[in-house]
């Protein structure tokens, strides 16, 4: 009986410290995880340009947002999407904001002296999507 105990003390020590690791490492709400977008950019430009993936795929948020993974295993997965979180399809979408920004950069916008944010899109993720998000199956 002491040994369970004192397991149970154990485990639960575990779990705080677990905890307030996560505490520490989540509230990050302020940090921007941009690679491909100016990290300047505003607020608002960022939610029209998301909006636009969203239209442009036909997709909602979740298609490449994610919510934080639960590290401590104790709490079930709820709440909002972390969107600053990489994940696979949003590495996926990047390749395809970086090959979008070439195609432009390179094909149609010839003065080399503009920051790449700021050249006329004339390529656009709907260009080829049309509300798809896989446009080479269909
Ligand atoms: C097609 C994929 C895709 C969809 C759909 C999408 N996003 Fe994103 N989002 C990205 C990528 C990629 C980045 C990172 C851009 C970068 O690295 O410059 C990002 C970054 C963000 C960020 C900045 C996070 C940070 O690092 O601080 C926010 C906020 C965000 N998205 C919100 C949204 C919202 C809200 C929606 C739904 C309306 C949405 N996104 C839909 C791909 C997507
Ligand atoms: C030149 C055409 C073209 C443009 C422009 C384009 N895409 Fe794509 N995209 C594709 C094709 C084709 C596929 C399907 C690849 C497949 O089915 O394997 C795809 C697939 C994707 C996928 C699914 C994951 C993957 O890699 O297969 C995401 C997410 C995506 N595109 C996001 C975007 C976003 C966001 C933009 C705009 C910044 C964009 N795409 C612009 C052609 C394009």
């Amino acid at each position: 009986m002491p040994h369970k105990k004192k397991a149970i003390t154990i485990v639960a020590l575990a779990a705080v410290v677990l905890l307030g690791t996560a505490a520490t490492i989540t509230p990050a709400k302020m940090h921007r995880n941009l690679k491909v977008l100016p990290q300047d950019i505003s607020d608002r430009q960022l939610d029209s340009i998301m909006d636009n993936y969203c239209r442009a795929l036909k997709v909602n948020c979740d298609f490449c947002h994610v919510k934080p993974k639960d590290i401590t295993g104790l709490a079930p997965v709820t709440g909002d999407l972390d969107f600053a979180l990489d994940n696979e399809m949003k590495e996926n979408a990047r390749r395809m904001m970086r090959m979008t920004i070439d195609i432009n950069k390179n094909h149609f916008n010839f003065d080399s002296t503009k920051r790449p944010d700021y050249l006329l899109n004339v390529v656009t993720c709907n260009t080829c999507h049309r509300g798809n998000p896989f446009p080479a199956h269909e």
